[in-house]
């Protein structure tokens, strides 16, 4: 039997903790209910959600809202050096990179502590501390709203690029990911803590996965605040990758502007240091704000609506237009 709810409070289905309501709403527990589900509504507005980390409510949802609850992870495949995994939809993330670090499995354990489902993660190609999922993504299996029928994905099909892939951009809105599949390595390992920082976390420990794992959980923790104490959906907006000729001119009047190189041409700016500089870390008004350690990241405090935040964000765009004459993008979904 499915047990649809109706106009249910969304609270506890997001991080940001927004109080918006669903018309209709429902947990699956097992993937094969999903054909049902969809045939049922198929004149509904659908949503599906996975950990909800991604995403700020600005509104009540006037249709379905399908949360992904599926578990599972099953070794489908070893050699003597790789396992491919294949992990269910609904499984925690972080609980997924536990499961690994147990296993002695490496190649997401720069991932840790980030919020979210697995069948989220492929959406924006999440990635941290020098790890993308792409590096580590085999395939994945997503059920096709139009026909009902199930797909593989593999690396190409996904098109992923920074905090994206082809279900954010061309497929937005017509898949749901049942399954992600990924290649991990057996020992000997090889860690990467090419991003600064992580290397001086590491001074006088092995470099173990699980040392890694440590280290990423002490500075995320430090820096990030926590979506069960208060409200946020990690980084807002993305960092911008701005054309070098745009970059010389910003960085004649701001020469200590730190900057990456991305592709040929191109330098990523992080959008923390250009909210930072117009003064917006910390931030409050009501109970949306801007977090006080790390100027990339909305908070809610507590009754912020999402059309608060949301204004916010706009406030933080402008201003990061008319001063630095950069377009932020937003990273998290509105809905
Ligand atoms: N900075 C400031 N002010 C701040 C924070 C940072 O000026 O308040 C400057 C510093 O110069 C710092 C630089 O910004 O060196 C970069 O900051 P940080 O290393 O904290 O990383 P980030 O670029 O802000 C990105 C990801 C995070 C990811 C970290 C670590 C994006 C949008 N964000 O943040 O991802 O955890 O790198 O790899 O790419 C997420 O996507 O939700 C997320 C948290």
């Amino acid at each position: 039997m499915l047990n649809f709810q109706n106009d249910i409070s969304l609270r506890q289905y997001n991080t940001f903790g927004i109080d918006a309501k669903a018309k209709s709403f429902i947990n699956v527990k097992d993937s094969n209910d999903l054909v049902e589900i969809l045939s049922q509504n198929s004149d509904q507005e659908i949503l599906v959600l996975g950990g909800g980390s991604n995403l700020l409510l600005t509104k009540d949802y006037p249709g379905l809202i399908i949360s992904i609850q599926t578990k599972g992870i099953e070794i489908i495949k070893e050699d003597k050096k790789e396992v491919i995994v294949k992990v269910q939809a609904g499984e925690n993330w972080h609980e997924f990179v536990l499961w690994c670090l147990e296993h002695n499995l490496a190649g997401i354990e720069n991932l840790a502590l980030i919020p979210g489902s697995v069948g989220a993660a492929p959406l924006q190609n999440i990635g941290a501390y020098g790890v993308e999922l792409k590096d580590v993504f085999h395939d994945c299996e997503a059920l096709s709203i139009a026909t009902k029928k199930l797909e593989i994905f593999n690396l190409n099909a996904c098109d992923f690029g920074y905090r994206s892939s082809v279900f954010k951009t061309t497929l937005k809105g017509k898949y749901i990911i049942n399954s992600v599949s990924f290649k991990l390595k057996k020992e000997p390992h090889w860690v990467n803590t090419s991003y600064r920082g992580l290397e001086e976390h590491l001074q006088g420990k092995e470099k173990t996965i699980q040392n890694v794992a440590r280290a990423v959980i002490e500075i995320r923790s430090s820096k990030l605040p926590d979506p069960k104490i208060i409200g946020n959906s990690g980084s807002f907006f993305k960092n911008p990758i701005i054309p070098i000729d745009d970059f010389k001119k910003l960085e004649l009047k701001h020469p200590d502007v730190p900057n990456y190189p991305d592709k040929k041409g191109w330098i990523k700016i992080p959008a923390a240091w250009l909210i930072d500089t117009l003064g917006y870390k910390g931030y409050r008004n009501n109970d949306a704000g801007v977090h006080q350690n790390q100027a990339l990241v909305l908070v809610n405090y507590g009754n912020a609506k999402g059309s608060e935040i949301k204004a916010l964000a706009e406030k933080i765009k402008t201003a990061v237009q008319t001063q630095f004459s950069i377009d932020l993008e937003f990273e998290v979904n509105i809905v």
